[in-house]
């Protein structure tokens, strides 16, 4: 049987470089083998953004950029989560058998607490329930599909292992295997995407390369990139090397070993090695930035893709929230 993979894109606007490589791209190489369901998680953005239109604006924007990445509607299953009620229904049966000290031990939960008493305040300050039980939501997403497989990043494993234990308890109360149990896929490659300055490429530090920066912008983002002060003449390291490190994400094989050579012999400054970077990664990304602006033109086209997608998604959410609702006997 074909496996199900699922994962949540959260409403978080234009995605940079480094998702399309950790992300994107291996989310999309999986819905060749498997049934995927993507979906945008836009309640989830709600606990962090009080903006109605920058909720609107960014689902129109992400959906928009897994578009242009090459996400094709008709062969992934592709939702907003506020489309699909029912996982609010599983949410609240989920809740029930899921303890509280579950919730106490996630990671990002316990990180805001430290903030909080590392800043003299109360621990739970700007915490809200929806923070706190964001897991729980997350399992609703997941269960409510049979998901077999689910791509994420690191950080978002111990999400997915609380929804296999709560899918477990649940399971094990009623004697049934009613919840398929998911398992986590990695999709960030051993070594994360860099950024200009070096560090890991994430908004959080500004060192992006947004994905459909215009050409223009994209060479000067890439002549931005640190590198250090060794001399033309001078044979570089390629594996501690910023922009052979991203090159190697767009290039072909026999493009890496020819620049790798490069490298090795000496003689190759830096602003060759960046110009050779920009040339390979303005060749992937051209294309997908004119289609990117062709769509973003037209959000009236991708709010019927997410209509049709949701009202698909919803056909096999409420077969599967009937057949809870009668396990636990409400019905
Ligand atoms: N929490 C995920 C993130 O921060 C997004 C997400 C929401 C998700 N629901 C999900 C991912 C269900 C996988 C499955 O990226």
């Amino acid at each position: 049987m074909t496996k199900i993979a699922l994962t949540g894109i959260k409403p978080t606007g234009i995605p940079h470089i480094g998702n399309f490589i950790g992300a994107i791209k291996p989310a999309l190489k999986l819905t060749e083998t498997c049934e995927a369901r993507y979906f945008i998680a836009d309640y989830h953005a709600l606990n962090s953004t009080k903006d109605p239109d920058e909720i609107r604006r960014m689902t129109i924007e992400v959906a928009a950029a897994w578009l242009a990445c090459g996400l094709d509607p008709a062969k992934v299953l592709f939702y907003k989560q506020s489309g699909v009620p029912e996982t609010f229904e599983l949410l609240t049966i989920l809740l029930a058998f899921t303890p509280k000290g579950l919730m106490n031990r996630a990671h990002a939960y316990k990180a805001m607490l430290q903030t909080n008493s590392e800043a003299g305040r109360d621990p739970d300050d700007g915490v809200n329930m929806g923070l706190y039980t964001y897991p729980v939501l997350m399992a609703a997403d997941i269960l409510l599909f049979d998901t077999d497989f689910v791509p994420v990043g690191n950080d978002q494993f111990q999400h997915v292992e609380m929804a296999v234990d709560i899918a477990q308890s649940f399971n094990f109360v009623y004697g049934q295997e009613a919840f398929t149990l998911p398992q986590p896929l990695a999709t960030e490659r051993t070594r994360t995407l860099l950024g200009l300055d070096g560090r890991k490429m994430s908004k959080s530090y500004g060192n992006t390369i947004p994905l459909f920066a215009p050409e223009k912008e994209l060479r000067k983002l890439v002549m931005k990139i640190v590198t250090n002060s060794q001399t033309i003449d001078e044979p570089k390291d390629p594996d501690t090397c910023n922009v052979f490190s991203i090159y190697q994400s767009f290039a072909s094989e026999e493009q890496i070993k020819s620049l790798r050579e490069r490298y090795l012999a000496g003689g190759l400054g830096w602003g060759h090695a960046k110009q050779e970077l920009f040339e390979v990664m303005n060749a992937t990304l051209t294309p997908l930035r004119e289609t990117y602006d062709r769509l973003i033109r037209d959000p009236g086209y991708i709010q019927t893709v997410l209509q049709e997608g949701s009202d698909k998604a919803r056909e096999i959410a409420s077969a599967k929230i009937r057949q809870l609702r009668g396990i636990v006997g409400i019905d």
